[in-house]
């Protein structure tokens, strides 16, 4: 293992109807509530009216920044940022899914920042404060409710980047899997495959000695493998969304990260893409990981053969660590199309045009990834294979 430090500050309250916490949470960060959600399901859904009759049960002042687009926008942070500075809001409250918490966490920076919000997306400053944000969570699948990464588009620039702060991480999440009910079918499907993504990530990493640590990250895709196809024919049952919401959570809050780097190189490529073509993270993710794993095998065989074993249920008698890593990641290819998520750029309409466009924004901070670093042609190779 490598040294590391251990930080995570968010109260996680996790169960049927924790959304009655609201009364005593609130309070606590003062009157002036900024309610940041989506697009609308949390109306259609009933969600809305809850919290707020919670927010209003508290006699909280509440204004309302809605429409946060599926990869948030820097122009709606800014919305934002304009909403907390012009009324002096004290606590901010996200709805929905990773985009409103990510975009949610940069509005909370952006507020107490003097320039532009967009300076903390690309790191030209660090954010030194924040305002305090809670969350309540409609969607497993980003782990950003127990961590401190936000990921904010700029679509004027074609730019996506993640970044993160130790004061963005939230106060508070509540995690009701009631609350993902009406999630549809693709965006839970997109979900699965993201949480199971951050496992991967951090799977492949240069660290040695990390039995638990492999264990724990097998474990947990080993649950989302098995409950996936149950949830898939049957979204309302409380148990499966349960062990889904709780799995996204673990997958990416810190816990399986302790003692070594992750890779976070497909998370890179997938953010380059989305930032030229606004798909769904998840779905970019589906369509490249086969593909980096495929591109990569060599570098540590042995580490791609224990995942093909251990988790994929690979038979390695009389073969190769090469060749059970390969049919490891052909099944999970397999699973992943299996469950209805892309497998190729081209389900997106995505040809080789902008290739090499996708590359230069890959490679914008030079060469990435800590298993193994990828270069221009590596990425380009990568992007090829998944067309
Ligand atoms: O906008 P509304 O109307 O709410 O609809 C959303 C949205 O269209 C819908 N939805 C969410 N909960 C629902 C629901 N519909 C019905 N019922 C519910 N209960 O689902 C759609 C997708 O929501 P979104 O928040 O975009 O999904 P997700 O949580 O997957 O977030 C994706 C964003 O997070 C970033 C991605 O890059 C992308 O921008 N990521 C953030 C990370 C982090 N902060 O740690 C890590 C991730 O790797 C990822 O990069
Ligand atoms: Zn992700």
């Amino acid at each position: 293992m490598n040294e590391f430090v251990f930080y995570n500050p968010t109260k996680l309250i996790f169960g049927k109807d924790q959304v009655e916490m609201l009364t005593k949470l609130v309070p606590q960060y003062g009157k002036k509530v900024l309610l940041v959600y989506g697009g609308g399901s949390i109306k259609r859904n009933g969600l809305y009216d809850k919290v707020t009759s919670k927010l209003k049960e508290v006699g909280a002042e509440v204004s309302e920044l809605s429409g946060v687009e599926p990869n948030p926008r820097i122009s709606t942070v800014r919305k934002g940022v304009d909403i907390c500075k012009e009324n002096g809001i004290d606590f901010i409250l996200a709805v929905g899914g990773g985009s409103v918490i990510d975009c949610t966490k940069a509005i909370a920076a952006g507020a107490k920042y003097d320039g532009d919000a967009w300076d903390l997306v690309i790191k030209k400053a660090s954010a030194e404060e924040a305002l305090p944000f809670g969350t309540v969570l409609t969607i497993a699948a980003t782990g950003s409710e127990m961590n401190a990464g936000s990921v904010i588009t700029n679509w004027e620039t074609n730019e996506k980047y993640g970044w993160g702060s130790p004061v963005t991480f939230p106060q508070f999440s509540i995690l009701d899997p009631q609350n993902t009910f009406t999630l549809p079918k693709n965006q839970t499907i997109y979900g699965m495959v993201d949480m199971m993504s951050h496992v991967f990530e951090q799977y492949f990493n240069n660290a040695e000695n990390t039995p638990l640590q492999d264990r724990l990250c097998e474990s947990t895709l080993i649950t989302v493998m098995e409950t996936a196809p149950k949830l898939l024919d049957d979204l309302e049952n409380y148990e499966l969304r349960e062990t889904i919401l709780y799995s996204g959570t673990i997958a990416l809050n810190g816990m399986l990260q302790m003692g070594y780097r992750g890779d976070w190189a497909t998370h890179n490529i997938e953010h380059a893409v989305s930032a030229v073509y606004d798909i769904p993270h998840a779905g970019g993710l589906a369509i490249l990981f086969p593909n980096w794993m495929k591109h990569n095998l060599k570098v540590n065989p042995s580490r791609f053969a224990q995942l093909a074993v251990r988790v994929f249920g690979v038979d390695a008698a009389g073969k190769s660590d090469e060749e059970i890593g390969l049919e490891g990641i052909e099944k999970l290819r397999e699973f992943w199309k299996g469950l209805g998520a892309p497998s190729r750029l081209a389900d997106y309409d995505i040809d080789d045009s902008q290739l090499e466009v996708i590359a230069d924004k890959a490679m914008v901070n030079g060469e990435f990834g800590n298993f193994t670093k990828l270069n221009r042609e590596d990425v380009l190779s990568i992007l090829q294979e998944s067309l």
